[in-house]
């Protein structure tokens, strides 16, 4: 079941100079169906995820389900899931060192098979992410749960039991490993200052469409009382707002005028309140939102926050609008503390951003200058096209591969919309 994308050496070749115009599609949300997919193994049978976006991380959980001994098969944007009687209980290195989303077999396993050993991901270039309130939470839930060498092994040979769960952030994956516990277990669990992104929003309501009693999503405290067993389920994955965002700071950093079918204004308001900033006339359109800019961007200040903040991984997206923006800007970043890397990167094109600690401080001139740099994940990939976009020249981005992880066809679309990109 691979996926359409290139081979891992490729690069993306951009000469900068053009605004942006036309219509794009965004797709499903990767960081809500890979929590979709993990979930899939609380029950016994086959269920369908629809809206499943072509891209690399999917076919990495798929390899993880198949090893657990699932069947996966996609026919379109439709990925079809079966899951045995006894699924096995472990998620080895070589996967989950390729995608931290693997870590999401974790809460499922021990609800259905009450063992999981899932391989520690590791750091990766955004910085060190925890597992502790993953595991303190398993524990709260009756599980034993400890490392050893290299696994976070967990167990509940009985079966869960509901807790009062406070989380000292409101961790994305810590709440969904979490809520996927707790569906199963007795009676009754709260979980405290969780996280509300959509795509966790998302993942409950596929919970409870499988039969879990679920209340507060989308609240800081979501209360879940368990039941004894979950169906199989069909359900169609809300489209991903990092990628409408990149569309947004796309149309807002080259002059131009994006249409985004698909876009959900009600999930980037703050994004949205940013660009409004720094220029750009934002509309509403029948199935999502248009926005075009006519002026070179003001500097805007914005600092990262868990949902509704402003989201981390929309955090290169609006550096790199700032380095070509009209003035001085701070963008102070709060939920991973290595993201400024690619900073690097972008000062390689010739922008003007120093760091000092959780702040990026950045002066925007009137154009970057093309060069080659290198893509250290996802985000900051993206962020690097976007840059070049705004180049003068040519410039060359490597490791296309980690675009590829969060981006279906992402040439093609910049080509649709009168960008200069090959991929070689
Ligand atoms: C998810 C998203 C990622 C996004 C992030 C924040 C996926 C696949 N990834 O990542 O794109 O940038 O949410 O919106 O959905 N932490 C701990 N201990 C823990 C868990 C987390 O200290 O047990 C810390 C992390 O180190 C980090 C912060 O909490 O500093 C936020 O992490 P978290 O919300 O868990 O992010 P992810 O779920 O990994």
């Amino acid at each position: 079941m691979a996926s359409s994308q290139g081979s891992t050496n490729d690069r993306f070749r951009i000469v900068g100079g053009c605004s942006l115009k036309g219509e794009v599609t965004v797709t499903g949300a990767k960081n809500s169906v890979l929590k979709l997919m993990a979930a899939s193994l609380l029950a016994v049978g086959k269920s369908t995820i629809r809206n499943v976006p072509d891209i690399a991380d999917v076919d990495i959980m798929a390899d993880l389900l198949k090893r657990l001994g699932c069947e996966v098969s996609r026919d379109g944007s439709n990925l079809s899931i079966t899951v045995p009687e006894a699924p096995a209980h472990r998620a080895d290195y070589d996967l989950v060192r390729k995608m931290r989303a693997s870590i999401n077999v974790l809460g499922p396993l021990v609800a259905r098979v009450g063992k999981a050993e899932v391989a520690l991901p590791g750091g990766d270039a955004i910085g060190s992410r925890g597992l502790d309130f993953h595991i303190k939470g398993l524990e709260s839930l009756g599980a034993t749960a400890h490392v050893e060498h290299g696994y976070v092994i967990a167990e509940a040979p009985n079966g869960l039991t509901g807790a009062t769960i406070e989380l000292d952030f409101p961790s994305v994956g810590a709440t969904e490993n979490l809520m996927t516990a707790a569906v199963l277990a007795k009676g009754v669990t709260t979980i405290d200052n969780a996280a509300r992104e959509p795509d966790l929003v998302d993942l409950g309501e596929f919970l409870i469409s499988m039969g879990a009693k679920i209340e507060g999503l989308g609240s800081p405290l979501i209360k879940i009382t368990g039941v004894s067993k979950l169906n199989p389920t069909d359900h169609t994955t809300i489209t991903d707002r990092i990628i409408a965002g990149t569309w947004a700071f796309a149309a807002a950093m080259t002059q131009g005028d994006i249409t985004i079918h698909g876009g959900r204004a009600d999930h980037m308001e703050v994004m949205l309140e940013k660009l409004a900033h720094a220029g750009a006339i934002i509309t509403s359109t029948a199935d999502g939102i248009r926005v075009q800019m006519n002026q070179r961007p003001r500097a805007t200040d914005v600092a990262t926050l868990p949902y509704p903040g402003f989201a981390t991984d929309l955090l290169p997206f609006i550096i790199a609008m700032n380095a070509v923006a009209d003035g001085h800007s701070m963008v102070t970043e709060n939920v991973f503390e290595s993201r400024f890397m690619f900073v690097n990167e972008l000062a390689r094109l010739g922008a003007h951003v120093t760091v000092d600690g959780k702040h990026a401080s950045i002066t925007g001139i009137a154009q970057l200058s093309g060069a080659p740099v290198e893509a250290t994940d996802i985000r900051a990939g993206a962020g690097l096209v976007l840059a070049a976009l705004v180049s003068e020249g040519e410039t060359t981005v490597d490791g296309a591969f980690h675009i590829d992880r969060g981006y279906p066809n992402f040439a093609e679309d910049l080509r649709a919309l009168g960008a200069n990109v090959t991929r070689e």
